[in-house]
């Protein structure tokens, strides 16, 4: 039987296609659309699952939503009536209708433009968020038990959800509920820092390692309390996202204590630095107590990780050293668009008994093009373009030379990193090479770091005590004595967020590090997401070279085809 799994009507919507356990299908809207985080009903995403797969609506049996409608109203009708009148924006917020849309969603389903050669017979089932995320990251791991712990901003009223899974089975032990969310704290103090909710987490992520921690760390921590039960508390005086649609979200209590909010784009002083340091220090202390609890809960070996504050690696990083388990798994697609498939997974798994399969690296599951495509493409913007014989040796020699290429091949990656298929990439070992990338390429503030991509094999002699990192989700050192070698990639407090690369995840990919390493012996190179601030990652060759086109990008590869502009 088919599967669809819809993410929608919330930020970061997507569609996932399973059939029986095997998934065939994952994307995210923004990719086709443009616009980042789009909260745009996933339209695109589900005729190309469909077209991909020569299905039509009527083969599908089941559809899974990642939210359920009734528990969302009622969550938010709660919260309303819990703070008024403060809280009367709830109602009058940007997207009221939302959650109507949702119970109707099987009416507009049979009654859109999507092609059907028969009436569609498939059963709609609204599955609970937190469980999407639990689903998406558990059947995707290699473990056959595991304590499971989902935490984000909000899914209906849950905020932090404990659970395990054995076999095709899931279960919750235990959850915290809105209004105490760590996630809408950290969003909250991403907007006080002068970016945006739902998209700045990452940024206020690398900027924290500028700052000193202790300098705010004991008036960060009195906002947040936990305790040894898995409780926390956030000090809503505070703040005011439970008061608003998250449109509101530090209150005046907030500015006084912290001093005023930096405006977007203003100058990023020291203040803001240390602020966002005792942040990142808080989060990861709570999460670690959570965590903590939850090895009571569930004392299994294995923790699989997923909901949007799952992309925070430096927090994963220390959930891994310093946590209570020892195997950790972290879906790459964390945030709210791996519900899609965390929901389309329960309905086969866990509702239909499909078996498990032998865990694959699950992370190319997006649209691919045709060399003809890519070709055309290249001759529609003008690139001069030659095949490569051997391209991943020809790439190689062009990265070692200095070159920053833009690099497009086979399935698109799931989740927000890019994971060596819509990737731009440079030589590690340029000191220079950080500030060109941020300034000449992807237009983005000076501070952020940019991560490597490893051979899995050698990534000890340059990690300390790195593990299997597949998909860009976790923080190590690099070696002290190796930081010199790598200064594109070593962040100001000497760690990177690592991809280790297998030849059985991504054989090309692989060879090309591979061939790398050999001319210069440094077996890694610089990997950015192929896109510039503020777009979502290319998705179509043609994306690719207007991207190309706008950036100073040296070279263009897709394919076998290295392109160069006129
Ligand atoms: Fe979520």
């Amino acid at each position: 039987m088919y599967f669809l799994g819809i993410s929608g009507y919330g930020h970061d919507s997507a569609v996932a296609l399973v059939e029986d356990g095997r998934i065939l299908a994952f994307v995210e809207e923004e990719r086709f659309n443009r616009e980042k985080h789009t909260m745009a009903f996933p339209e695109q995403s589900l005729r190309w699952v469909l077209e991909a797969h020569g299905l039509d609506l009527s083969d599908i049996g089941e559809v899974a939503f990642y939210a359920k409608p009734w528990r969302l109203i009622g969550a938010r009708i709660g919260r309303a009536l819990r703070y008024l009148p403060r809280s009367l924006s709830v109602f009058t917020a940007h997207r009221p209708g939302n959650a109507l849309r949702i119970v109707a969603l099987g009416h507009y389903l049979r009654n859109n433009s999507l092609p059907a050669r028969r009436p569609p017979s498939f059963r709609l089932r609204y599955v609970h968020h937190h469980l999407a995320h639990a689903a998406s990251t558990f059947y995707l791991s290699p473990f056959e038990e595991a304590a499971i712990f989902s935490i984000d901003g909000a899914g209906e009223d849950m905020t932090t959800w404990f659970g395990f899974g054995q076999g095709t089975r899931i279960l919750r032990r235990h959850c915290v509920r809105l209004p105490h969310s760590l996630g809408l704290f950290y969003s909250a103090v991403t907007h006080y820092l002068g970016f945006k909710p739902w998209g700045g987490e990452g940024k206020v992520m690398g900027l924290a390692p500028y700052g000193d921690p202790e300098r705010y760390a004991r008036d960060m921590r009195d906002l947040v309390r936990w305790s040894e039960e898995g409780r926390f508390t956030i000090d809503l005086r505070y703040f005011e996202y439970h008061l608003s649609d998250w449109t509101r979200w530090v209150s005046p209590a907030f500015e006084q204590r912290f001093g005023p909010r930096r405006e977007p784009e203003s100058e990023m002083t020291q203040r803001y630095q240390d602020i966002a340091a005792a942040l990142q220090l808080v989060l990861e202390e709570a999460a670690l107590a959570l965590l903590r609890h939850l090895h009571r809960l569930v004392p299994s070996r294995n923790l699989c990780l997923a909901g949007g504050v799952a992309l925070n690696s430096v927090m994963n990083g220390r959930l891994v050293r310093e946590g209570p388990f020892e195997n950790v798994f972290i879906q790459p697609a964390a945030n709210d668009a791996g519900c899609s498939l965390g929901g389309a997974l329960f309905l086969a798994h866990a509702a239909h008994g499909a078996a498990r399969r032998a865990p694959a690296e699950v992370v190319y599951l997006g649209p691919e093009y045709s060399g003809a495509v890519c070709e055309a493409a290249a001759r529609a913007g003008g690139l001069i373009v030659e095949r490569a014989e051997d391209v991943t040796e020809r790439t190689a020699a062009l990265l070692a030379d200095g070159k920053i290429v833009g690099w497009f091949q086979g399935r698109m990656e799931v989740g927000p990193r890019a994971l060596g298929n819509r990737s731009i990439l440079a030589d590690p070992r340029d000191p220079a090479m950080k500030d060109t990338l941020n300034n000449r390429v992807k237009h983005r503030e000076g501070f952020r770091p940019f991560a490597p991509s490893v051979l899995a094999e050698q990534a000890g002699d340059w990690f300390a005590d790195v593990g299997h990192s597949p998909h860009m989700l976790l923080v190590y050192a690099v070696r002290p004595e190796r930081r010199a070698q790598v200064p594109a990639i070593t962040h100001v407090d000497g760690t990177a967020r690592v991809q280790t690369v297998t030849a059985a995840a991504n054989p090309l990919y692989h060879r090309l590090i591979a061939a790398f390493g050999r001319r210069t012996g440094v077996p890694m190179l610089l990997n950015t997401s192929f896109n510039v601030r503020g777009e979502p990652i290319v998705c179509t060759p043609a994306d690719a070279v207007r991207c190309f086109l706008g950036t100073e990008m040296d070279v263009l590869v897709l394919g076998d085809l290295v392109c160069r502009k006129p």
